[in-house]
């Protein structure tokens, strides 16, 4: 069976800083089938080639939005690739815009706060899964299947309380794991 077509379509503002999503897309980028892309890198100024992301849409079968977690969203960038790349007729309303029908969505999130905040009562109040709400939304009305998010909390430097790099590597490689055994329907 061929493999699916993934593209890691990765928004981080700050890449030459960062500890978790190098680990992950480091790892990632082994499997000869990920389409790896530095969105923040290509677009420095936000101005989107729009044709040239819907023509990689259309080329592949799982799409990755791989992130930081930034004030309980995602970077700027990911937004103004959402508002410019979906379009009406493109993407959406069903039965118009069915060009992504049938892919599957994966949002691979970094988040500085620990697992234990992000629950009802703790310090950020809400669950992971209740806060990616509007991706996953935007997903469902795509046509995108929605698949469980890859989160990897307490991606902070060790000497604040993050994880070790023992621990992140392990996580690295799950997300590895995950990726290389995604299937088709
Ligand atoms: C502007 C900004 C907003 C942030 N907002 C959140 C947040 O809402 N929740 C959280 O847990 N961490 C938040 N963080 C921490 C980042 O999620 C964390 O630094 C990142 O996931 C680490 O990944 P990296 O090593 O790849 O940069 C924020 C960081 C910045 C700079």
């Amino acid at each position: 069976m061929a493999k699916p077509r993934i593209l890691l379509n990765l928004f981080h503002p700050t890449f030459e800083q960062s500890r978790g999503n190098r680990a992950l897309a480091e790892e990632a980028r082994k499997l000869a089938n990920v389409t790896f892309r530095n969105l923040c890198q290509e677009y420095p100024d936000l101005k989107i080639d729009v044709k040239k992301e819907q023509h990689l849409l259309l080329e592949h079968d799982l799409i990755v939005f791989q992130h930081p977690v930034r004030w309980y969203s995602g970077p700027a960038l990911l937004k103004e690739w959402q508002d410019q790349v979906l379009q009406y007729g493109f993407a959406y309303p069903p039965g118009v815009g069915d060009k992504l029908n049938g892919k599957c969505w994966l949002s691979a999130v970094t988040t500085g706060g620990p697992q234990d905040a992000y629950r009802s009562g703790g310090r950020n109040n809400f669950t992971m899964s209740e806060l990616l709400r509007p991706f996953q939304q935007t997903a469902t009305l795509c046509g995108l299947t929605w698949l469980p998010p890859f989160v990897v909390h307490s991606v902070l430097p060790v000497t604040m309380g993050g994880i070790s790099d023992e621990e992140l590597g392990k996580r690295a490689e799950e997300y590895h794991i995950l990726l290389d055994g995604f299937t088709i329907g």
